[in-house]
């Protein structure tokens, strides 16, 4: 091609098309490199008959406080009876606003000094909340507090392989509309994820080649904040609408959350998902329950399993063929439980 000066104001429209192909390539090649992969973690399966047990645990870092000792003191207990594998964290880890930095004492204060029954020396793996992003929420991925205690894993989305069932954990924050347009007197730390538009997109695109992939007989997604919840926050409408959809299509069996404090486990009637919320770590007792959210559809008040307003935990059993649930309160007293089974049978083909 000659691009001699005369022709620089005649294009003609040969050389249009051939510049949009150019561009279109150029933005293709873009796209690969901003679609990061999620980074995978294998957990190993050390139980003789094959079965994992997991505690869940969210909204929890008060130093202690506000029945939070009291709670790991009863979690340390039941995790010993089922020999928890490990424990998942769904966020705001640190009240009020995060940690400062890698050094913060609370880290210390709110984290190691609390959990420190032994079985829960095991590894956490934990996600971001929203109170998580109002500090240094880079400092919660840092290797340093890795070093500091070992059992402290967070990152922003990641998966988790297990020989029975993988785990996808996934950044929600970001995803809401409100912590930008109105963040109030907070401010977030969006360091790493803008431009938000191609961070959620980005996610969105992991999430579903991720689910898409694998053959995991249990697929458990893991986030902060709530697809549906009958408490205080209620839906997440845009989680509703850009995460549901990828979990429906891709038979996700459980979606873990907290940010509303309660026990809660709500079934749907359109999927077989069940929405877990674990966030009764500490901060309960908001009096939360949303009435107005089910008073004119029997559907979703059909769909309503458990709600308990106070503080909790959550334990996953899983084998093959079988996943048991249950919510425990502070005593140790199990509050709610559901199984289902899936056909060993199933997996093969
Ligand atoms: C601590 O737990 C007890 C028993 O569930 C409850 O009555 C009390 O209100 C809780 N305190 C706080 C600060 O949440």
């Amino acid at each position: 091609m000659h691009m001699g000066r005369k022709k620089i104001n005649s294009i003609n429209d040969e050389e249009i098309s051939i510049l949009v192909v150019i561009i279109i390539n150029i933005l293709v090649f873009e796209m690969h490199i901003a679609y990061g992969v999620l980074e995978r973690f294998e957990h190993p399966m050390i139980k003789g008959d094959g079965s994992l047990s997991v505690l869940v645990i969210g909204d929890w870092g008060r130093k202690g406080q506000y029945n939070q000792s009291k709670l790991a003191n009863q979690m340390g207990i039941t995790a010993e009876k089922i020999d928890v594998d490990f424990v998942i964290s769904t966020g705001d880890n640190f009240y009020p606003s995060g940690l400062t930095n890698e050094y913060d004492p609370a880290f210390h204060q709110s984290f190691t000094n609390v959990y420190t029954a032994p079985s829960l020396q095991k590894q956490w793996y934990s996600v971001l909340g929203n109170h998580d992003y109002r500090g240094d929420a880079l400092a919660q991925l840092s290797p340093i507090l890795k070093h500091k205690d070992t059992k402290w894993l967070c990152l922003k989305s990641f998966i988790l392989n297990t020989d029975v069932a993988e785990f996808f954990f996934i950044d929600t924050t970001p995803f809401q509309n409100k912590y930008f347009s109105d963040p109030e007197d907070h401010v977030y730390d969006w360091r790493g994820v803008l431009p938000r538009k191609k961070y959620l997109s980005t996610l969105l695109h992991d999430l579903e080649s991720a689910l898409g992939e694998s053959r995991a007989k249990w697929k458990i997604v893991v986030g902060h904040h709530t697809i549906k919840s009958f408490g205080l926050h209620g839906d997440t409408q845009e989680l509703v609408k850009n995460v549901l959809p990828i979990l429906q299509a891709n038979d996700v069996d459980l979606y873990i959350n907290g940010h509303d404090h309660c026990l809660e486990h709500i079934s749907s009637s359109d999927s077989s998902i069940q929405f877990l919320t674990s966030g009764g770590g500490s901060k309960a007792w908001r009096g939360g329950y949303n009435y107005n959210y089910n008073s004119n559809s029997e559907e979703k008040e059909n769909e309503m399993k458990f709600y308990y307003d106070g503080q909790g935990f959550m334990t996953l059993q899983i084998t093959q063929t079988e996943i048991d649930i249950r919510f425990y309160d502070i005593s140790g007293k199990v509050l709610h439980k559901w199984s289902a089974s899936k056909s060993l049978l199933l997996s093969t083909f």
